[in-house]
């Protein structure tokens, strides 16, 4: 069935875009609008031709559930489409409602007139896939905006109302009321006034001191884009559509969009944006699964992380009902969510009235009554299994039928605690990550025995709170600490083979993480991991561990909080400054275990640091921890700092090529010091790599 649909009024055809939900700009779609423009053309009676989308959308761009099948490159593609309207010989006015952005908007810039409603949102938002407008955009818009306006729009992406449009070439009218009956009057003067067919090709384009400007923004860009290609490219794109003929400059522009999509970036961008949608859906829980109603959430303990889950629900309008033991954490838990919020005040992006708002939604209570309202009740109290099994039982007493009683444990057995209630069907993990209030991820931790519904329902919640959720099987650690723990582990061995903390944190900091791992520990609190380690020693004594880091925690170290960690603090500062205590302390661990140190290239520090992420996420994937290698990827990039570009590590190992990331696990299994049996590929990488596959 066509996706446009071709009805006349009177003298006007009316092109109706019909690709719900955004009409996304599919194989059938595009087919339509050349048919509906040929029939026009066709019949003598019509004069004009209006192209309109719904209210919700003129277009929302590409097709996205087209990529990667051929139907997204079949013609007519839209640069052919774009062409017929070019090129139509009856005027064709646009109606844009709703969104134009991407290719929707290119497509709106091939008409002859331009008619939008109020509040519409325009935009050329590729490059945040590491693209550029590849139908025109980058030529026709500074045709109708000025290079200026158009290279801001095209470089940032952002969304544009319609209303700022007034004025210029890109918008001929702002429709206020019915939109398709304004833009059929505005078609009929066209006919009646005979004005002629504005084709934005035809422009001129001309901007004094052209080069000066566009050297400038190239400098300005690139201190921005950093490790991108894409914003540089958009820059080169609009000069070439002052400096060269429409053609030309046309050309120039598929030649960039042709770089730009082979680019490892651009996959990476592109791999976040899938991964982040994909990651939503849990294969046996089918996107119709009834949910349960969440209004009223709980969350007890008011420490760190309690204090800053509550905002996340309070800034969405849901009521909190806040849990502590003791009036003075519940006091200190309540100051320190208010100071978050003042912080924003003082930024501008909150109202002191939309504060006093969201600070009406919160009930502080030191008594467990308060909770029996509550469709979602989170523990966030001290991570110790007795003191969550006396929270659980109480849960399971005084919490209604229905309930979803969720954990915020790191390390906990989730089953374990779902075994303190008589009803584990109701218990889930939610994995918040620290500053629970800014982090984007949450790991949504599955039991055996966890409801699919309340799987469902807590994926909804997420995405409420504006979280990128992402399921992950029991085991210690969950996806995100599981393999953390093999980087750092690895990092350490480096210090004891070598390297320095600062030569460590600067290699992985070069590959674009936002903080070494060194940097990383003293931020969190080194105590942090030597308490995990203690544990480790007795539950698993033969997983191998440098104990340097045990010997700085000894001296009291633990990072940016004390003052003193892998590097020294000025009171009051948070630069890490070397530190010749810390030189000595692992210039002795190394005589104590008898290593002579070596020098230690940059690339074997990050290829040991990231390889050992990939191997540990290729066993989280066989156990089926994880669903699929994109979630994995999208815990590292919305939790880790792992570098945007780079796509995840997992996405990184498929591009660097999964037979070499064997190659190098072997030959670090080789190294004495490195964890032989841990380099052994996991079964899943080998199988992978010999087989010539990748794991997205
Ligand atoms: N801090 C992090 O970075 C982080 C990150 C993810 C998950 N977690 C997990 O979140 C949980 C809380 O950690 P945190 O860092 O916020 O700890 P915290 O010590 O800052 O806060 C815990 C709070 O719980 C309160 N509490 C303890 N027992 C209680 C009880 N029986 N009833 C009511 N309140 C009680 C305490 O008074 C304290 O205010 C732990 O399970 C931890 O593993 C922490």
């Amino acid at each position: 069935m066509s996706q446009a649909h071709y009805t006349v009024d009177g003298e006007v055809a009316v092109i109706t875009l019909d690709n719900p939900p955004v009409n996304g700009l599919g194989h059938a779609l595009r087919s339509g609008i050349v048919d509906g423009l040929d029939k026009a053309q066709a019949d003598t009676n019509i004069k004009a031709i209006v192209l309109i989308g719904s209210p919700k959308a003129y277009s929302g761009g590409a097709d996205i559930r087209e990529f990667n099948t051929a139907k997204a490159t079949a013609e007519p593609m839209l640069r052919t489409v774009i062409r017929a309207l070019d090129d139509c010989v009856k005027p064709v006015v646009a109606a844009i409602g709703g969104v134009a952005m991407g290719g929707g908007l290119e497509l709106a810039l091939g008409c002859h007139y331009r008619v939008a409603a109020p509040g519409a949102q325009i935009a050329l938002p590729e490059v945040n896939l590491g693209i550029l407008p590849g139908a025109g955009g980058t030529q026709r818009l500074p045709r109708v905006l000025g290079v200026e306006a158009a290279l801001n729009m095209i470089v940032s992406g952002k969304p544009v109302p319609s209303e700022q449009f007034k004025g210029t070439a890109l918008l001929d009218e702002l429709v206020e009321g019915d939109l398709l009956a304004g833009a059929l009057a505005f078609a009929r003067k066209v006919v009646a006034d005979k004005l002629p067919l504005k084709r934005i090709r035809d422009m001129k384009l001309e901007y004094p001191n052209a080069e000066a400007f566009f050297q400038f923004s190239r400098n300005t860009v690139a201190a921005v884009a950093k490790n991108l290609p894409a914003p540089l490219k958009c820059v080169d794109a609009v000069a070439a559509a002052v400096s060269k003929s429409f053609e030309d400059g046309l050309a120039f522009e598929r030649e960039c969009f042709l770089y730009l999509v082979g680019t490892p970036e651009s996959k990476a961008l592109r791999h976040a944006f899938f991964g982040e949608r994909t990651a939503s859906k849990i294969a046996d829980v089918p996107d119709d699964t009834p949910k349960r109603k969440v209004e009223q959430v709980a969350i007890i303990g008011a420490g760190t992380m309690g204090s800053g889950i509550a905002m996340n629900f309070l800034s969405a309008g849901i009521p909190v009902t806040l849990l502590e033991m003791k009036q003075e954490a519940l006091d200190k838990g309540l100051a320190t969510l208010r100071k978050n919020y003042e912080g924003q005040l003082k930024k501008g992006k909150l109202t002191q009235d939309k504060l006093d708002m969201l600070m009406t939604l919160l009930k502080p209570t030191l008594s467990y009554d308060d909770l029996k309202d509550a469709d979602l009740i989170i523990e966030a109290v001290f991570e110790d299994i007795g003191v969550k099994e006396q929270v659980f039982k109480k849960l399971d007493e005084v919490a209604k039928p229905g309930a979803i009683l969720a954990s915020n444990t790191s390390t906990l057995d989730l089953n374990k605690i779902a075994g303190f209630t008589k009803r584990p069907q109701d218990v889930i993990g939610l994995h918040f990550f620290s500053p629970a209030n800014v982090m984007k991820l949450l790991e949504v931790v599955r039991g055996a025995a966890t409801g699919k519904d309340v799987l469902a329902t807590v994926m909804q919640v997420a995405k409420k709170i504006k979280k990128t959720a992402v399921v992950s099987g029991v085991c210690d650690g969950f996806i995100g600490n599981r393999m953390i723990e093999q980087y750092s582990r690895q990092a350490m061995f480096l210090l004891d083979e070598g390297a320095s903390p600062q030569q460590v944190d600067a290699a992985l900091e070069k590959f674009g993480f936002a903080m070494g791992p060194f940097r990383m520990s003293d931020l969190a609190g080194n105590d942090i991991g030597w308490a995990i380690r203690k544990r480790r020693y007795v539950e698993q004594p033969n997983v191998l561990y440098s104990k340097v880091a045990d010997k700085l925690c000894e001296l009291g170290r633990f990072g940016q909080k004390t003052g003193a960690g892998w590097y020294r603090y000025e009171p009051g500062g948070r630069d890490a400054l070397p530190d010749p205590v810390v030189d000595e302390l692992i210039v002795n661990y190394r005589k104590e275990i008898g290593i002579t140190p070596r020098q230690i290239s940059s690339d074997e520090i990050v290829e040991r640091c990231v390889y050992a992420l990939v191997n540990e996420g290729a066993r989280i994937l066989e156990e089926g921890i994880a669903q699929r290698a994109s979630d994995i990827d999208m815990v590292y990039l919305t939790g880790y700092g792992f570098p945007l570009h780079r796509g995840g590590p997992m996405l990184y190992a498929d591009i660097v090529g999964l037979y070499n990331v064997v190659r190098a696990a072997e030959k670090f299994a080789a190294n004495p010091h490195g964890d032989a049996a841990f380099w052994q590929p996991a079964p899943l990488l080998a199988k992978l790599a010999a087989e010539g596959k990748t794991f997205n």
